[in-house]
Parts: C-alpha cells; structure tokens; sequence
C-alpha cells in the first residue's frame, strides 16, 4: 500500500520505517528542511537502537523515502498518518496547532480520495475537529476518512514495541476504513481492537494515566516502606505475581519522565475540568510524582549539613536508559537545585552528555566517562538506571570517590551487593545501608 506519514519526530519515523520494512511504500514529510536532509542521507534524527539500519536498508529497497514536500509525498497515496508533536500548554492542555496544520496541509494539497489516520496523542473529540478541517479545506468531490490509531511505543524500545507491541486500535466510524487499516498492519499478526473514534482516543490517555499511576502507588508504598523498615522491590514482586496486578511498571524510582507521561497525565486533568469533572485520583498521581523528584535532594540535604564545595557526580541525564531524551527528566530538576546548594557537579551519561548544557543552564561538567565523573567525588546520585551504572561492581564507588556516598534514584543494587562494599548506599523504598 502507498502511504504518507507527516511528521518525522519518534513517533512519525519509527511508524514510516516500521510501516516500510512489512513492505508498503513509505514517504515520510516534514517540514523541517535540515532534518530531511539528514535523513535522505540515511542518518536518523532521534536515538533509537536498531532504527538506523533498519531505515538504511529499506531506503536502499527504495520503499522508504523522505521529503519537506507535501505535494509530492502525498501524491497517489491511499492512507495518510498525521504524527506530529501535541505539545503542553502552559495550563497543561495539549497544543493542537501542528494537528492542525497538518490538516490543512493535507486539504490543500490532496488529489484523490485517503483515509487520513491520527496517530498524535489528541483528546477526546479531536478527530473530529480535525474531519472538519480537512472537509472545509478539500476540493469538492474528494472523500476524506479519518481514524484514530494511538501509538503505545516507549523510547528506547520502540521498535520492539511496534513489531511484537500488545495490540493495535483503531477507531473509525465506518467499517470498511477499519478493513483497510487491518490490512496495512497484517503483516505485524498483533491483535487489532476496532472500536468508535472516542474511545480509541480515550484509550491512549487512559492507558498512560494508569501506567503513571501504578508508579506513582509504587512510589508511595516505597515512600512509606523506608519510614517502615520494609523493601520495596520485595513488595512489588510480591504483588505484581498477582496476575490482576502484574509485575510491570512497579519500579520505584525518582519518579516518571519524559515526553508522555508527564504531558498526558496534565492534558487528561484539564480536558476533564473542561467537562466539569474533577479528576482527584490523577491529580495526586502527579503531585506524588513531582514531590519523588525532590525526595532525592531532601536525602541528600538530610545527610550533609552543606553541600557547598562538595564534588557531587550526577549518574546519568536521560529520563530513561536507551535514549537521549531529557525532557522532563529528574535531571532537569536536580541539578540546578544541586548548583544552588553550591555542589561542584559533574554528570555523566553515556548518550545523552553532549545534550547537558543545551538543557540545563546551571553550570555543570558533563563528560560520557562515568570513571572521570566518579573520581573524587565526595557523593553520587543515580538519576539513570543505565546499564554500565546497573553492571558497575559497586565496590568501584569506594575505589575512585573521595568519599563513597550513593543516592541511588533507580535501585541498581541489590542490598546484599552493596553490604559487601565499602560504600554508604541510599535508595528508595529500601533499608539504608550505612
Ligand atoms: C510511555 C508509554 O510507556 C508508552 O506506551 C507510550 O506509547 C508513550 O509513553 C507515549 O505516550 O508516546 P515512554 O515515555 O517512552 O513511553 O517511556 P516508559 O518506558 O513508559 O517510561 C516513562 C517513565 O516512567 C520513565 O521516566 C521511567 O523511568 C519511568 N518508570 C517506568 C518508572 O519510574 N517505573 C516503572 O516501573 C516504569
């Protein structure tokens, strides 16, 4: 099937190079020019393992192909997926305007009759919104269907998540569109659940609110096990092997991040206050989850009476391991309090280092050796739970730091690993060991 996809951001390439490797023929638009350009050179603008070669070779079988023209990329093409950016307003709505602009762009340039499929993270009744855009833009006679089909890859696995993910929605108001998008996504063999345009965009923002509640309960119940003497990671597995519950998405830790869970949690919140409902139980999701970014800091406040002139090595810089993204990562939140308490912090991470002082303008060191961070540090603080920080012996904290105090935010040890050092370990939802 030919097919366009508009918006070369995560969502928007993995989608084009993943819709192009079962075999349709793929043109991805965008209208940044620069980007475009590095990536008819085969090089990927986002960090992604795997989706590099991936887009080469389907480049190189010439079904994937990349332009900042709309006329031409949307030339022939029998669906069309809009995965632009919904960013956060400043009152936490999400912001329309790159759907929009999309559908207007489709409108004026379309020569025959498409399905156009929202993939963007949009509230309830947006798809509407954007069928009428398109119908008041389109010349007379060209028939335009709309779908919705949220996207539930995570970064840093995504193309795993889109080739074996859980199952695919689509919501359509005609069944036929319905029987077309089944057959684009055949090739995947994952279950597809076909259900009304609403509830299919209700599902992505109920699907990521529930996920950041289960880490919000996880950090409470971690909150309340350190004032309790118990472990955390004991709990959730003893929990999560209740297959009602489930083990995943229980990882106490410094709290959620990144480009989701935060701006979907407020865009859910205010887009139930527009409908006069009053969502409590979200609301507290995100407070408990701001409060656990500053838990570290308190610790560590806690432990040192001044932390001015202290060497501080700040443990990885990404929200999450496998990726280079920073946004709303605890980073962005502990290191300028940390520069404020006077710290001398140096910040490793093994990918996103070179992206440390175009995000944070408190002045720090950021280096990609986590060995150089380390040396004589007078403390440590695990914001990433990177692999090379989950693999390092922690006896090499007591061999290189000045004075070897950890604050681990994501629980890379095991309590009985840590005893055999000679290190002072602080983690979450767990004993201290000192
Ligand atoms: C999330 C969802 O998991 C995807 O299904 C969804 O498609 C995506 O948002 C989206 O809406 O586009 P992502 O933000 O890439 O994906 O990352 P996750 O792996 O879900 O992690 C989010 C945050 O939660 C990270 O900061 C991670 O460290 C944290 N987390 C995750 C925990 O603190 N504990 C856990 O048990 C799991």
């Amino acid at each position: 099937m030919k097919i366009a996809v508009i918006g070369t951001g995560y969502v928007g390439l993995v989608t084009g190079v993943a819709l192009a490797e079962i075999g349709h023929d793929v043109t991805c638009i965008d209208v940044d020019r620069n980007k475009i350009a590095e990536l008819n050179q085969g090089i990927p603008t986002i960090y992604e393992p795997g989706l590099g070669e991936m887009m080469l070779r389907n480049q190189n079988a010439n079904r994937l192909f990349f332009t900042d023209q709309h006329a031409k990329g949307l030339d022939g093409v029998e669906v069309i997926y809009i995965a632009v950016g919904t960013p956060q307003r400043a009152d936490g709505s999400a912001n329309l305007q790159y759907v929009e602009q999309a559908a207007r762009d489709i409108a004026e340039t379309l020569r025959d009759s498409v399905i156009v499929v929202i993939k963007s993270t949009v509230p309830v009744g947006t798809n509407h919104h954007i069928k009428e855009i398109i119908n008041a833009n389109v010349a007379p006679g060209i028939r335009v269907r709309i779908a919705s089909n949220p996207e539930f890859l995570r970064e840093g696995s995504a193309l795993r998540d889109t080739f074996k993910g859980d199952r695919i929605v689509v919501g359509t108001e005609d069944p036929e569109t319905g029987n077309i998008l089944e057959q684009v996504y055949k090739p995947f063999g994952i279950p597809i659940v076909k259900t009304d345009i609403s509830s299919s965009e209700m599902i992505k923002y109920a699907s990521n609110a529930f996920l950041a509640t289960k880490i919000s309960f996880i950090n409470e119940i971690a909150n309340l096990c350190e004032k309790l003497g118990a472990d955390v990671e004991e709990v959730a597995k003893g929990m999560g092997l209740d297959h009602r519950i489930g083990t995943a998405f229980l990882k106490a830790g410094i709290g959620y991040g990144g480009s989701c869970f935060p701006k979907d949690t407020n865009a859910l919140v205010q887009l139930a206050g527009n409908h006069h409902h009053d969502f409590n139980l979200l609301k507290s999701v995100i407070e408990v989850n701001n409060h656990q970014q500053r838990m570290l800091i308190e610790k560590l406040i806690t432990r040192f009476e001044s932390l001015a002139g202290k060497r501080v090595a700040v443990l990885g810089l990404a929200f999450k391991p496998n990726t280079d993204d920073l946004r709303e990562s605890p980073a962005l939140v502990i290191i300028p309090k940390l520069v404020d308490l006077g710290a001398d912090v140096i910040c490793y991470d093994p990918i996103a280092a070179n992206q440390g002082t175009r995000w944070i303008s408190a002045p720090a060191v950021y280096t990609k050796n986590i060995l150089k961070a380390l040396s004589g540090a007078d403390c440590a603080i695990i914001i990433t739970d990177w692999p090379d920080i989950k693999r390092m012996e922690p006896d090499t904290y007591a061999r290189l730091m000045a004075s070897p105090i950890v604050f681990d935010g994501r629980n890379c040890y095991s309590i009985s690993d840590v005893k055999q050092a000679q290190i002072e370990y602080y983690s979450v939802g767990r004993p201290s060991v000192i």
